[in-house]
């Protein structure tokens, strides 16, 4: 699919967006280890949440989701059923990672697979931890096909005291998952703060988690069945990152986005946002599960360069798309540094967002580890997605602003995360899209 955008006068609106999609990963696998029924409501109908539902039915899980909202059947740490074939986890990386440490806890055989491009993803980072810990984890040059051996669950597997390389959520809830089935106290340590809803959730559900500082957490053999779930999603920051950034490059435009996740670990935008000069409000903050919620209100002012790097970096580790071009609309050069798992994602971000900004005529240049944008030099032209969903939708945005309009080729990938990106966008008053 061509998805052409041109420009567009100033956006306006009031807009709800789906659930989450890091909380309804974690919802869908968590409430089938856990003994009941779950009710997840404002579940992320989308590509990559299909594939994990996908995966757990062919685990034995029983499901039904109807509008947003999913019923799940939990059967507790060690009731899936043997697969008949491989698990297929499709583009999602974080359905193969936390699929890998559920099923070492509930000592499942199995073999995890996905898509050409989930191939390519590192799978080292969990392979080397889970094995540690004894889930005999088998693959041939680091990536997927992933092989579990399974094991007698009489057994428990090893607790372990680990410093993780890389700060990641995806690695460090699949290594909680497996420390669940553990025969002792798990240590984790992580280099910068990564997302913490799995630690929330798990805890919520009755897990023993202790947060420490310094990004240290310690986990707890399960000693009792998780509690089934019963929880509203909050709307997912990733997705409306995209409508902030939007609006902030629109000249006059003013939005709400409402019941929106503003988990600290998530709201790296908002802080960068604001430094740049847009003025953004949260307002109605309320907790659910223990993840915090608000309305974001952005209102449109005159956009200038900033640095980031640092923690800022995992804060708004898969913004970097979108605030691209917002940097690319702004006076200045802004400095992206410390951000070389960016070359690890859907795509190798540096190089497919470089590479395609420069098409578009915008002067850049690429660094190892991150890129340094000159604003007011995008005029627009064709583009194309890579496969990789935040790259499809951010190049899209460039349309709204750039002289010559856009478009962007394999623009369908953006169902992965965001199936309706395109009609909050026309909702906000953005006329001239065809797809
Ligand atoms: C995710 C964590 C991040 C993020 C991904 C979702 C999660 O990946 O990029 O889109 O739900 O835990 P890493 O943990 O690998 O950085």
């Amino acid at each position: 699919m061509n998805l052409s955008v041109s420009t567009s006068g100033a956006l306006r609106g009031v807009i709800t967006l789906p659930g989450d999609k890091s909380l309804s990963h974690r919802a869908a696998l968590f409430a089938a280890l856990a003994q009941g029924t779950s009710t997840i409501r404002r579940f992320l109908n989308s590509g990559v949440t299909q594939a994990m539902l996908g995966a757990l039915g062919e685990l034995g899980i029983k499901w039904e989701l109807h509008d947003q909202t999913l019923i799940v059947k939990g059967c507790g740490l060690h009731g899936f059923r043997q697969p008949g074939k491989a698990l297929n986890c499709g583009n999602s990386a974080t359905t193969i990672r936390m699929m890998a440490g559920a099923l070492a806890a509930s000592g499942t055989p199995c073999i995890l697979d996905g898509s050409a491009g989930l191939r390519r993803r590192p799978m080292d980072r969990i392979i080397e931890p889970l094995n540690l810990m004894g889930a005999g984890i088998i693959s041939a040059n680091g990536g997927a096909p992933l092989s579990l051996s399974g094991r007698d669950t009489a057994r428990s597997l090893r607790s372990i005291d680990y410093a993780l390389p890389v700060a990641s959520a995806q690695v460090k809830s699949a290594l909680i998952l497996a420390a669940l089935a553990g025969s002792g106290t798990t240590i984790l340590t992580e280099p910068g703060p990564s997302r913490d809803h799995s630690e929330r959730m798990l805890g919520a559900m009755g897990a023993d988690i202790t947060c420490g500082k310094e990004n240290k957490i310690s986990i707890e053999p399960l000693s009792k069945p998780l509690l089934p779930l019963e929880m509203t999603l909050p709307g997912d920051i990733s997705s409306a990152a995209f409508m902030l950034v939007a609006a902030s490059i629109v000249p006059g435009s003013e939005i709400t986005v409402r019941d929106v996740g503003i988990n600290p670990t998530r709201t790296g935008i908002i802080d960068v946002l604001q430094n740049m000069g847009a003025e953004v409000t949260i307002g109605n903050e309320r907790l659910s599960y223990g993840e915090q919620t608000g309305d974001i209100t952005l209102k449109a002012a005159p956009l200038k360069a900033v640095a980031v790097r640092g923690e800022t970096v995992v804060r708004m580790i898969d913004e970097f798309p979108v605030f691209a071009l917002a940097a690319a609309f702004a006076e200045g050069t802004t400095v992206v540094r410390d951000a070389s798992e960016l070359r690890h994602k859907e795509s190798d971000r540096i190089s497919t967002l470089c590479g395609e900004l420069k098409l578009l005529g915008v002067e850049l240049e690429e660094y190892p580890d991150g890129f340094a944008i000159k604003g007011g030099t995008c005029r627009g032209g064709r583009c194309t997605a890579h496969g990789d969903h935040r790259l499809a939708m951010s190049l899209a945005l460039a349309g709204l602003c750039a002289p010559e309009g856009i478009v962007v080729g394999g623009a369908e990938i953006l169902n992965e995360s965001f199936p309706e990106f395109t009609d909050n966008l026309v909702r906000l008053g953005c006329r001239k899209l065809i797809t």
